[in-house]
């Protein structure tokens, strides 16, 4: 899906797709995705001032905030990564640093130039790749001796040259239409040398110049050609992928990717919650936690990373952070960390009406994937609408009384609606059967996940 540049409007738009409800959320992200494309086409001397607004998403556990990301970012067409805050640790700790999210950053931007570019040279590669195994499969007549006797008519060399020729045309159209591709041949494959990838495991370095350090070695090491037997269709892979790679500058790839990840990145931090000093009494992981939002706060706020591609400026990288914030609050997060975050948006509690709109309308709605796994087995299945209402009335129930964890009660409940249908198929209930769900299903098969509190919350 190409959808470059969206209005704001349109993302939402985009987003309702996926999401139901949640509407100053998306309203937020979208303004805040379209603010990127409009700083870039601003005046050049206001463009360096005008800074991200980045956000922070506060909201109960499974009400859409990871989901909200996940699709800003296949909507967004530019680099973006999602981390976890709680997977990092301070610099100087066994774990991740968090300058790792950029550099993660920057390798996204490459990958994406990259397959940008290789695109552009695919024809080319491709128009190579084929000479490589025609000549392979049907070698090329050496070029004509220099001296041509002036006595002799050139009739024989030329009907050899052109039978060569013939046959090569004929081989082209069959391996263009695919029909040799068992055929093996011999390919000669450049291969990396394996540099002692390991050998520089103490923590003295960090990540970055670790990766620096084994990609500097590999390059110094001599390549070495390797002859490998493979079938048609394998070698026009390897050698695509080989073709590709020496028709593309990489010293381009990486400026542009560099200036894409600087200009247009996203990076979602995800749990941010986790890292909040919560109970301020004691040490113990509270000091790592204010030490990890002590290392957030220059990446934040704009400041230099040294990756493999190169330097990085964080400036103008938009960050948005969310958490569910059950136990800390926002203000529990260090104060200069809260002012790098002045968009606050809530994600509302999702009501009893929402959930079932997710059931039902959701391009990845939970109805659709389970009709799709029983049509794998030719049988069909459908929900009353009566009988969404009742599920989404006990999902909700199930959660006011147990323990809220939002729209992921919904999969636990059709789970326990549907297992005893998916175990049944195929033997008990054969191809070409119709289930058909139905409010007192529901009900029936539901009763005891409400009733026996103690068993159920066993259960789920
Ligand atoms: N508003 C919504 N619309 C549609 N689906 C939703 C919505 N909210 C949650 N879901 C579904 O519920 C599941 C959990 O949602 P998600 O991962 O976004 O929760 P979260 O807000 O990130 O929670 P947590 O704080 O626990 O990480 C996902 O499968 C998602 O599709
Ligand atoms: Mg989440």
């Amino acid at each position: 899906m190409n959808t470059t540049y969206l209005t704001p409007q349109q993302i939402v738009k985009e987003l309702d797709r996926y999401i139901i409800g949640q509407a100053e959320a998306k309203k937020n992200v979208a303004i805040a995705l379209r603010n990127r494309w409009r700083r870039m086409n601003v005046k050049t001397d206001m463009q360096a001032e005008i800074m991200p607004n980045n956000i922070l998403m506060i909201g109960a556990t499974g009400v859409g905030k990871t989901e909200i990301a996940r699709r800003l970012a296949k909507i967004a067409d530019a680099p973006f990564v999602k981390v976890e805050a709680s997977k990092f640790t301070e610099v100087g700790y066994v774990g991740r640093d968090v300058e790792s999210m950029v550099r993660d950053l920057v390798s996204q931007a490459v990958l994406i130039v990259k397959s940008k570019k290789q695109e552009e040279v695919k024809e080319k590669a491709e128009q190579i790749v084929e000479e490589i195994i025609l000549d392979a499969l049907i070698p090329p007549m050496k070029s004509p001796p220099a001296i041509i006797s002036t006595t002799s008519p050139e009739q024989e060399p030329r009907t050899d040259r052109e039978l060569n020729e013939k046959t090569r045309e004929r081989f082209r159209e069959k391996i263009r239409n695919g029909e040799l591709d068992n055929r093996k041949i011999d390919i000669t494959i450049q291969q990396p040398a394996n540099a002692g990838i390991g050998m520089f495991g103490g923590g003295m370095m960090d990540e970055a110049s670790m990766i620096n350090l084994q990609e500097m070695i590999g390059n110094m090491m001599p390549k070495k050609a390797k002859k490998r037997k493979v079938t048609i269709a394998e070698a026009r892979k390897i050698l695509l992928e080989e073709e590709s790679a020496r028709l593309i500058d990489m010293d381009e790839v990486k400026e542009e990717a560099l200036a894409k990840a600087e200009n247009s990145g996203i990076i979602f931090i995800d749990e941010i919650d986790k890292i909040a000093g919560a109970g301020k009494k004691g040490g113990g992981p509270d000091v790592s936690r204010e030490g990890v939002q002590r290392d957030l706060l220059p990446i934040v706020e704009g400041s230099a990373v040294n990756t493999k591609f190169g330097m990085v400026k964080t400036d103008h990288v938009l960050f948005i952070a969310a958490g569910a914030f059950h136990v800390a609050k926002p203000s529990d997060l260090i104060p200069e960390l809260q002012g790098r975050f002045p968009i606050r948006v809530e994600l509302e509690t999702l009501t009893e009406d929402d959930f079932y709109h997710i059931l039902k309308e959701p391009r990845t709605a939970l109805t659709k994937q389970y009709r799709a796994l029983f049509e794998s087995e030719e049988v069909e299945l459908s929900f009353t609408d009566e009988a969404l209402r009742e599920i989404a009335a006990t999902a909700f129930q199930i959660n006011e009384e147990i323990e809220n964890i939002g729209a992921r009660r919904l999969s636990t409940v059709m789970s326990k609606l549907l297992n005893d249908f998916l175990f049944d198929v195929p033997e008990v209930i054969g191809p070409n059967a119709k289930i058909s769900v139905t409010k007192e299903m529901v009900a029936d098969k539901l009763a005891g996940m409400v009733k026996d509190k103690d068993l159920s919350q066993y259960i789920l």
